[in-house]
């Protein structure tokens, strides 16, 4: 990622993307990896179902293998945890508030995890990435982390920051135990 456009900064990068904050503009680009390019067309789809909906960035554009977002100003549930920024109850239970509105509008919530959970500037939680929210396959993942949260997160043994290779190797090891796969 050598020759990027002097406009575009790496903002984020995922399994099957790269998304790219446009230079004094408050837009990303999120470009596609070639075997992935048919979910431009996926999430465009999903982002005009929850259109309106603060929770979800709002979509500018779309293209063969791209698509223009709002950029979410904040840290994902991942960085906070690295960093030691608190979730709170509340961002929990906006996460679901959100994901509740989503089925409403006729979407399969899916593939939520720590890099798709934003805590903003302000506070609220955005969900973004939601190329998958139109899978069929039922998706438990964010029930795990809820569990998983309300286990373990508030206990006295809980780290106040934990280590990135830790958080790493724990996802590998659920995706493996979930048999969750990349190509959908
Ligand atoms: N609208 C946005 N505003 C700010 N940061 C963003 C935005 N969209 C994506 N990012 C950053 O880029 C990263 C990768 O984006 P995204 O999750 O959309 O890619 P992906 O390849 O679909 O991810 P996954 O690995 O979950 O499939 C995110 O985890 C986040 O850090
Ligand atoms: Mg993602």
């Amino acid at each position: 990622m050598t020759n990027a456009h002097p406009d575009l900064s790496i903002c984020g990068i995922g399994r099957s993307a790269v998304v790219f904050k446009i230079k004094e503009e408050k837009r990303v680009v999120k470009v596609y990896f070639p075997p992935f390019k048919h979910l431009a067309k996926n999430e465009q789809i999903n982002y005009m179902k929850v259109e309106g909906d603060s929770r979800y960035p709002k979509l500018y554009e779309v293209g063969r293998n791209y698509i223009v977002l709002d950029f979410i100003e904040g840290k994902t549930f991942f960085q906070c945890l690295q960093e030691g920024v608190p979730i709170l109850p509340e961002h929990v239970k906006q996460v679901d508030d959100a994901l509740h509105s989503a089925r409403e509008r006729g979407l399969n919530p899916s593939d939520i995890h720590l890099h798709n959970l934003i805590i903003t500037k302000h506070g609220d939680v955005c969900i973004i990435d939601i190329a998958r929210f139109s899978q069929s396959k039922q998706c438990e993942q964010w029930n795990d982390l809820k569990s998983g949260y309300y286990k373990h997160y508030h206990k006295a043994y809980f780290p106040s920051k934990l280590p990135k290779w830790l958080m790493n190797v724990v996802a590998a090891l659920y995706r493996t135990r979930k048999g969750t796969s990349i190509h959908t």
